[in-house]
């Protein structure tokens, strides 16, 4: 029995694949019920996340606590006060990055460098189809909708409903649901998933929801067929991130148009190998195998006190830095990512092995974990069937 059989599969789709002009024309100005907020305070410049935002909710903060409804109805960057503090914070909306590394966590999801990096590696644009895999917490997912947007399409897969379920939500959340009708969650193993519903993926329904939500069977979900042959080449990009991507190649090679990319995220060097050792026997070629790293500098005035001394401050001291408050991140890890929140940059990490019980491996990755230092190697293969003749 396949996993595919014995969870089920759904298919949330989100309506057309076109993406009405009004999608860009949204612009958020001032907060409504549902939103996220950063609230930056005046003087630290500590960053508080706060949302989703309703009538009766409430945020403690150093120095008291703020009223979501001091909020609802806000203009961007206006200034509120907690009950014992003057200063204020300024309201700001989060970006995809404060978004992605301050919601509520299924698992780890892709640091914002590595999704972007994906992003170009892929060379994403708008109009593109990319096939996803696997959903997680849906971090790479809005990366990848937010470059296909204009027409494009993300199909997204994943082993857990739990997860997916997960990732919708936050694709539901994020700016007021803008890039909704651009994803599809599937649950199951991607080749399941692939090898079963072909004609689904290759035409999304255009109605708000399907759910093919079989009982059981890949019969049953192939009910939900229509009579639209098998898919070839669908899809401009296809980005993995799953403990053994090695496996499900084969399945997803022929969906991916020749030419074109597949970017693997894999947290250690044995998972690297063990691709490179898959692909040898694929049309399948690899153009990059790299790591991202941040380097971020600390830029500030400062009063220079005589002429051969500068005052300067470190970096690290941590009433300096400017941080998110990410306490209402609830990080489960399960998955092959490392098990840090940002805020616990120096925890020391695991690496998933791949290899069968028992074989002899080396897991090569720096012990101090940070999500700007290294998280992953991103390797990206290029499809090198033979070119098709032209009559
Ligand atoms: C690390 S999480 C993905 C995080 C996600 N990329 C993000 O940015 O939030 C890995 C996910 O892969 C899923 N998974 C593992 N093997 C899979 C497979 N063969 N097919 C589909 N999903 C799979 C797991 O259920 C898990 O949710």
């Amino acid at each position: 029995m396949t996993l595919l059989n014995r969870s089920h599969l759904f298919l949330r789709s989100c309506g057309s694949l076109s993406l009405g002009s009004t999608i860009y024309k949204a612009r958020l100005t001032t907060f409504e019920a549902g939103d996220f907020c950063i609230l930056r305070h005046m003087k630290s410049s500590r960053k508080y996340f706060i949302g989703p935002l309703e009538q009766e909710g409430m945020r403690n903060l150093k120095g008291g606590s703020i009223a979501h409804s001091q909020l609802l109805g806000a203009p961007v960057r206006s200034i509120v006060k907690t009950n014992n503090d003057s200063t204020g914070y300024m309201a700001h909306f989060p970006t995809l990055e404060e978004y992605i590394l301050n919601v509520p966590r299924a698992c780890t999801p892709i640091y914002p460098k590595d999704a972007s990096t994906i992003v170009q590696l892929l060379d994403a644009a708008p109009g593109h189809r990319i096939l996803e895999a696997g959903t997680g917490n849906g971090s790479l997912t809005l990366h990848l909708a937010r470059a296909v947007a204009g027409g494009g399409h993300v199909d997204t897969v994943d082993l857990r409903e739990s997860h997916s379920k997960t990732a919708q939500k936050h694709i539901e959340r994020f700016e007021r649901g803008k890039y909704q009708s651009l994803v599809s969650f599937w649950v199951g193993k991607l080749s399941d998933v692939l090898s079963t519903s072909p004609h689904m993926i290759q035409q999304p329904p255009s109605s708000s929801m399907l759910e093919a939500e079989s009982s059981s069977s890949s019969t049953e979900a192939n009910t939900t067929s229509t009579t639209l042959s098998p898919p070839e080449e669908l899809y401009d990009g296809v980005a993995l991130d799953m403990p053994t991507p090695s496996e499900e190649l084969s399945t997803v090679l022929p969906f991916l148009r020749n030419d074109r990319f597949i970017v693997c995220y894999l947290p250690n060097m044995t998972q690297v190998l063990d691709l490179m050792q898959t692909i040898r026997t694929l049309p399948l070629f690899m153009e990059d195998c790299l790591e991202v790293e941040w380097k971020e500098w600390d830029i500030r005035p400062t009063i220079i006190r005589s002429a051969a001394t500068t005052t300067t401050r470190s970096t690290t001291d941590p009433a300096d830095t400017t941080t998110i408050d990410s306490t209402d991140n609830m990080c489960n890890n399960d998955d092959n990512h490392s098990t840090t929140t940002p805020k616990a940059a120096s925890t020391t990490t695991t690496t998933t092995k791949q290899a069968p019980v028992g074989t002899n491996a080396w897991v090569c990755r720096p012990k101090n974990f940070d999500v700007k230092g290294h998280t992953a190697f991103l390797v990206k293969l290029r499809k090198c069937s033979p070119a098709s003749t032209t009559s």
